[in-house]
């Protein structure tokens, strides 16, 4: 495949303008899958859904799940058949199911097909046949399903079980993925189902089956958070319009925060606590944000927030209690820390290395093209602002890697950036070069 390299990318006169950035893709896919578990016809409400998302779409299909979307516009609605967890109803599979680049779409999946009829097959593109997949595996396989990996990665191979065993989990890694194909696999589980994970993570699983009338908690207790679910249980249909996606405002909220002569506002974005820690860091840093939190979607908080430029940042250190909450915003984080006055530092996020790329190294290698002192560690880096350079970056078909890039060019932390493949945005974010053209970025 051959892309076409971005026009060259430099410094923004002012950033002004309002923004609805497009839906949430942690909050998307578990609705569309716990929409595909109900017991009815359930409605699924999105706004300029990427690849990612898609992905979950085209993936329920070929599970043998109905839906049936209507585009219009900025809008994308789905109206979703649910298949329900008992097999009375029906169940997810068999079926072989493309899941692109989305490695919550097959976690995610593994979990739920892991009490489906018959053989599910789950596929990815090259990156995601490169991430680790025994971490879902294994708790899965201790539940009774029967798991084939290649190698420890994808395709995923699942033959589905019922009932499943309902077990207790310590998880070593702080994954929102792991712990929601758990609780997938735990609505078909006879009892109690509970998963230990360290630190917190996003908690969009929990919120939204207990919406949808299941029975489950979260509870947090000497840095650890334990999410417990009985089963076996029906799920109720939803109608959600899902918020906006708080990691691709981020991109936005680091923009205005760094630039001189920015005054942004972000409408509809989700302001679900386990997401937001990027405005308590940058907020330590200096930045002036203001949030507005003004309903909810199926127990998700959403309102705006008004970001604010011309202010001087300071460093600041992050460890690993601190990086699960913002761990996808650490791309853009890196590039604040790239123009903040002394050294800052991030440690204990050595699951970047796993990530669409290995974002540590990605980064570290683009900040030190556009002039930044980097020190690459195993779990982080150490970075302090240099001097603005002219850079090609590499993006590595990482959607996070190019905004975090672009966002550095607009900002002045780079004099200028071409990136090598500026679509790779629309995994997450479709809309992203458009919404930047309302901000008055011209290039
Ligand atoms: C996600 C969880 C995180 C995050 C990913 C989305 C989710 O991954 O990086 O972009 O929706 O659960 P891990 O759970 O692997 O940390």
């Amino acid at each position: 495949m051959t892309v076409a390299a971005s026009p060259r990318l430099t410094p923004a006169a002012a950033l002004r303008g309002t923004i609805s950035v497009p839906s949430d893709k942690s909050i998307a896919h578990r609705a569309l899958i716990c929409a595909a578990l109900g017991t009815g016809m359930s409605r699924v409400g999105l706004r300029n859904p990427g690849e990612d998302v898609r992905s979950t779409v085209l993936a329920l299909r070929a599970l043998g799940v109905s839906i049936i979307d209507l585009e219009v516009g900025d809008e994308f609605v789905l109206h979703v058949t649910g298949l329900g967890t008992r097999i009375a109803l029906g169940s997810l599979g068999p079926g072989t199911a493309d899941c692109g680049n989305s490695g919550t779409s097959m976690r995610l999946l593994a979990g739920a097909v892991a009490h489906g009829s018959g053989q599910s097959t789950l596929t990815g593109d090259a990156s995601l046949s490169g991430r680790p997949m025994v971490r879902i595996a294994e708790p899965l396989r201790r539940m009774g399903a029967e798991i084939e990996l290649i190698d420890s990665h994808a395709p995923v191979v699942v033959r589905g079980h019922r009932p499943l065993l309902a077990l207790e989990h310590q998880l070593s890694v702080a994954s929102a993925q792991v712990l929601g194909a758990i609780a997938l696999a735990g609505l078909a589980a006879d009892g109690l189902t509970t998963v230990s994970v360290p630190g917190i993570v996003r908690d969009h699983a929990e919120r939204m089956l207990s919406a949808q009338g299941v029975q489950i908690e979260r509870a947090t207790y000497a840095g650890r958070t334990t999410t417990t679910i009985l089963g076996p249980t029906d799920l109720m249909p939803m109608w959600i319009d899902v918020p906006g996606d708080f990691s691709s405002a981020s991109a936005w909220i680091v923009a205005g925060a760094l630039h001189a002569d920015a005054s942004l506002l972000l409408t509809g974005v989700g302001l679900n606590p386990t997401r937001t820690a990027l405005l308590d860091v940058l907020r330590a840093m200096g930045a002036r944000i203001d949030v507005q939190q003004q309903g909810e979607q199926a127990g998700e908080p959403l309102g705006s927030i008004q970001v604010r430029g011309g202010s001087s940042l300071n460093a600041v250190t992050l460890g690993a209690v601190d990086v699960a909450p913002l761990i996808d915003e650490l791309p853009l984080l890196a590039v604040a820390m790239a123009a903040a006055r002394g050294t800052s530092e991030v440690r204990g996020a050595s699951e970047l290395r796993v990530k669409e790329s290995d974002r540590i190294a990605a980064m570290a290698a683009a900040l030190t093209l556009i002039g930044a002192n980097v020190e690459e560690l195993e779990d982080g880096w150490r970075i302090s602002a240099g001097r603005p350079l002219d850079a090609t970056i590499v993006t590595h078909a990482d959607h996070r890697i190019a905004m975090a890039a672009a966002v550095a060019a607009w900002t002045g932390v780079a004099r200028s950036v071409v990136l090598d493949d500026p679509e790779c945005v629309a995994i997450s974010y479709p809309t992203f070069w458009r919404d930047a053209r309302l901000l008055g970025i011209e290039s």
